[in-house]
């Protein structure tokens, strides 16, 4: 015990909760955004690069749930914002039309290059252009006659839809000619847009191509305008699968667990800033836990800091706080998605997690047609519908894995 009182004070303050840094969730921005440097510096040279004019592919982050691709997205935003580009950001969804949410990210975009423009008049029309490409996608009845007035959604913007640009309905000419005529405003200050999509996976098909032709388009025009991906790790096999040139158009960045130095300092870091400190034995038992996956960093950083009475957190205050954190992630983490599964989605995820083991290998979807006793096509439903549900992806032909990280043995402790 210490008796310096100034001390004391300062250690009682420290692990106050309200103090607690750590921040699990999905896009909470991390206190510290330990291990990215590299992905950080090489979208500084791709936005050097555009604005040069150098031809540049897009960038697309992969990787698992919790791995932080959204916190990254949003962290190269900022850093095209400082930059001065326009920016705008949409989270993709299934069955969910990219023209409203692309025409609000480039209206945002537009309005944040628009005041340095010199011609306003030529924004405006521009501007024109994003509306008659939003207002295009006004769904038709099955008929093909344009829906009601009062069903339709207005994007917003004041100034009259353009005709005869980016209104054909046709989502590939149309995204080329939306896309360009943005760029072309970005082009005119010396700047540049860059067009963020999260969920990236979740594109409808006809979009994903578009999208590809669109990227293809801008870059041989050399435009200012980029793209800038995240999603599952079978992203990029959904992005050859629509064009087989898409692995020359788009730059993979893998985003991964955190290495050891790095977890530490994603724990280190914050709480340095409010006076407290880790023994080694903790970090150790902290780095067993989360296995350097940026969600549970935070995760069982946020318990252990609460559990804890006083700097320096010790082994033993982890240990006690692990359950805890292990029971949280049960029902925040594991549970919420588990529960969306149907029963049926259910038993083929516990036939996968007995066969990949608490690694959470991929398994052969064969071989757990065989463990169900079933035949491999009908269980093609379940492993479709999981895969739209975004629980489990197919990196490869014939295999099958959980996109959730220790999903595997979340599932054996928890038998159904
Ligand atoms: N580089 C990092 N260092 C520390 N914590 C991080 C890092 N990246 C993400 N996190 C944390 O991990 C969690 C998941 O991040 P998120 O971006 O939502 O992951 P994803 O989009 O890949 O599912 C959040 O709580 C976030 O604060
Ligand atoms: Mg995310």
């Amino acid at each position: 015990m210490s008796t310096d009182p100034a001390r004391e004070r300062h250690t009682v303050l420290a692990m106050d909760p309200v103090r607690n840094p750590y921040a699990p969730g999905a896009g909470q921005r991390p206190p510290e955004l330990a291990g990215r440097d590299g992905e950080l510096s090489a979208f500084d040279v791709v936005l050097e690069r555009i604005a040069h004019g150098r031809p540049e592919r897009s960038l697309v982050l992969t990787g698992l749930r919790g791995v932080g691709k959204t916190v990254l997205l949003n962290q190269l935003r900022s850093a095209a914002i400082s930059r001065g580009w326009g920016t705008g950001k949409i989270e993709a969804r299934p069955d969910q039309s990219l023209r409203r949410p692309v025409s609000s990210a480039l209206h945002m975009a537009l309005r944040e290059l628009g005041p340095r423009h010199g011609d306003q008049e030529s924004v405006a029309e521009v501007l024109g252009v994003v509306k008659a490409f939003a207002m295009r996608g006004q769904p038709a009845g099955s008929s093909g006659a344009p829906t009601k007035v009062r069903d339709r959604w207005q994007p917003g913007i004041d100034v009259p839809a353009a005709t005869g640009r980016a209104d054909s309905g046709d989502m590939e000419i149309d995204l080329v000619e939306l896309l360009s005529d943005a760029a072309g405003v970005a082009a005119d200050i010396g700047s540049g847009i860059a067009l963020f999509i999260d969920e990236m996976q979740d594109v409808q098909p006809d979009d994903v191509s578009a999208i590809c032709a669109a990227c293809h388009e801008l870059s041989q025009q050399g435009s200012p305008l980029i793209v800038v991906g995240a999603g599952l790790p079978h992203l990029p096999a959904v992005l050859s699968a629509s064009k087989s040139y898409s692995e020359r158009l788009f730059r993979y960045l893998r985003i991964d667990r955190l290495e050891r130095d790095a977890a530490d300092r994603a724990l280190i870091a914050p709480a340095g800033r409010e006076g407290v400190e880790f023994e080694q034995g903790a970090l150790d038992a902290l780095y067993d836990a989360a296995d350097g996956y940026p969600y549970f960093v935070q995760a069982y950083g946020k318990v252990t800091w609460d559990v804890a009475a006083s700097s320096p957190i010790t082994a033993a205050d982890v240990a006690m706080a692990a359950p805890v954190a292990e029971a949280e992630l049960a029902v925040g983490f594991f549970g919420s998605r588990y529960d969306r599964a149907t029963p049926a989605e259910r038993e083929y995820m516990h036939a996968m997690a007995e066969l990949g083991g608490p690694g959470g290998a991929a398994v052969l979807t064969s071989e757990v047609a065989v463990s169900l006793g079933r035949k491999p096509a009908s269980l093609s439903p379940a492993r479709d519908s999981l895969i739209k549900k975004g629980l489990v992806y197919s990196a490869e032909r014939g295999q099958i894995a959980f996109t959730v990280p220790h999903f595997g043995r979340y599932l054996l402790r928890h038998p159904d």
